[in-house]
C-alpha cells in the first residue's frame, strides 16, 4: 500500500511536489575537470525527475571543503553553469531539485586542492585513509579560528546564492556524516574551548549561523538542514551530544525551514540515548516538516508516513540501482536489488 507516497506535497506553501518521494542525496563521484557536473550527471538526474524532489550529491562550498576524488562544486561561474544544464534538464522532466551544501571538515584532504592544511573545529584527526585513493592518509587537522570560522559561514551563503543562480529550488545545508557542521555538534570533534564550543549553547553556533546566513540570502522556505544526531560515522558517540541536538532542535524551531532530514543509514536501529530511532527522535522535538530516510522500501516508507512518523520518504541506494524507482513503485513492479560493486557503472 504505497498511495500515500503519491500524494502532492506543498513545502513551505510555495514549493509543489508532485509526490513525497525524495531522491535522497547520494555522492557519485562523477564531476568532470574543476569539479564541473557532466552531461552524464544531467542524464543521470533527469531520469530521476519523476521524484517529489531530488537532493543532489553532496557539493563541496570552497576548494577546501573536498575530501573524495571528482565531487561537484558550487563556488566557480564554470561549476554553476555546469548545474545549470543539470537542473535545466530536471526542469523540462517537471521535477524539482535541491542542492547538498559540504565542506568535509576533517574528512577533507588537501592532494584534492594542492593545499597543506586541513580546518575543522578542533585538531582532532580520524585514523585511516580516503576511500579510491588508498594512498592518501587523513591528516590531523588545524583548529579554525574565529576568523575563519566567520568566512566559513559567509562560503556556505554564497554557495546557496550560486545554488539559486545555477536554477537549483533550494539547498540542503549538509550538517551530517561526520562533515564540518556535524563535527562541530560532537564532543569528540569538538573540543573548543571558546564561544564554538565547551557547552551546548556553544557548540550550537556554528551551525545555527550557517542556517541563518543561508536563510537571509535564498529564504527560508528552500532552506533545508540535514542532521545526524546518532553520530555513527567518523565521530564516536558521547552521551553528552544528545543535549547539544535537543538545543539545536528547539533553536530550530525557532526558524523557518523547508524541511529537516535525519541523515542515517538504517533508520531501524533504536539509539538508547535518542530513546529511540533517529525519526522517532526528531519526530518528538522538531516541528518541522520531517524527510524520513534509511533502509525503507516504498512499502515500509508509505507506512511510516500513514503512522505520522515523518512526511517525506527519501530513499537512495534503490534510486542508484532503478532510475524509474518511482514508476515501478506506482505500477506495483519489483524493485532492482543495489549493490555496491554495480556503483561505477550505474547511471
Ligand atoms: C550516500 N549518502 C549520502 N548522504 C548525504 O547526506 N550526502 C551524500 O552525498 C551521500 N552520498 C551517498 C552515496 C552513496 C553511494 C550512498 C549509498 C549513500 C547517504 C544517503 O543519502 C542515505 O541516507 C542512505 O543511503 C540511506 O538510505 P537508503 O539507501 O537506505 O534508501
Amino acid at each position: 500500500m504505497t498511495q500515500s507516497l503519491f500524494t502532492p506535497f506543498v513545502l513551505n506553501e510555495r514549493l509543489m511536489l508532485n509526490n513525497r518521494i525524495l531522491m535522497a542525496p547520494l555522492t557519485r563521484c562523477m564531476a568532470g575537470p574543476g569539479l564541473v557536473p557532466t552531461q552524464t550527471m544531467a542524464d543521470y538526474y533527469a531520469r530521476r525527475a519523476d521524484a517529489g524532489l531530488i537532493i543532489s550529491e553532496a557539493t563541496i562550498i570552497r576548494a577546501d571543503g573536498q575530501g573524495y576524488p571528482n565531487t561537484p562544486g558550487l563556488f566557480t561561474q564554470e561549476q554553476i553553469a555546469g548545474w545549470r544544464v543539470v537542473t535545466d534538464a530536471v526542469h523540462e522532466k517537471g521535477g524539482k531539485i535541491f542542492a547538498q551544501l559540504w565542506h568535509t571538515g576533517r574528512v577533507a584532504h588537501p592532494h584534492f586542492w594542492g593545499g597543506d592544511e586541513v580546518l575543522a573545529p578542533s585538531a582532532v584527526g580520524i585514523e585511516g585513509t580516503v576511500p579510491r585513493m588508498r594512498e592518501l592518509a587523513y591528516l590531523v587537522p588545524r583548529a579554525l579560528t574565529v576568523a575563519e570560522i566567520a568566512t566559513l559561514v559567509e562560503d556556505y551563503a554564497k554557495a546557496a546564492e550560486n545554488a539559486i543562480e545555477a536554477g537549483f529550488d533550494g539547498v540542503e545545508i549538509h550538517g551530517a556524516n561526520g562533515y564540518m557542521i556535524d563535527e562541530f555538534l560532537h564532543h569528540d570533534t569538538n573540543r573548543r574551548t571558546d564561544e564554538f564550543g565547551g557547552s551546548a549553547e556553544n557548540m550550537v553556533r556554528f551551525p545555527l549561523q550557517v542556517v541563518d546566513a543561508v536563510i537571509e540570502r535564498i529564504g527560508a522556505w528552500r532552506t533545508a538542514l540535514r542532521i545526524s544526531p546518532a553520530a555513527y560515522f567518523n565521530i564516536a558517540p558521547d552521551n553528552r551530544d544528545r543535549e547539544v541536538f535537543d538545543l539545536l532542535l528547539a533553536r530550530l524551531d525557532e526558524r523557518e525551514l523547508a524541511y529537516l532530514h535525519g541523515g542515517i543509514f538504517d533508520d531501524s536501529v533504536h539509539y538508547d540515548y535518542l530513546d529511540g530511532r533517529v525519526s522517532d527522535y526528531l519526530r518528538a522535538h522538531s516541528r518541522h516538516t520531517l524527510v524520513g530516510v534509511g533502509g525503507y522500501s516504498a512499502d515500509t516508507g508509505a507506512s511510516a508516513i500513514d503512522e505520522g512518523k515523518f512526511d517525506l520518504l527519501a530513499i537512495g541506494r534503490p534510486f542508484i540501482a532503478n532510475h524509474d524507482y518511482v514508476a515501478r513503485v506506482k505500477a506495483g513492479q519489483e524493485v532492482l536489488a543495489y549493490s555496491d560493486e554495480q556503483l561505477p557503472v550505474l547511471y
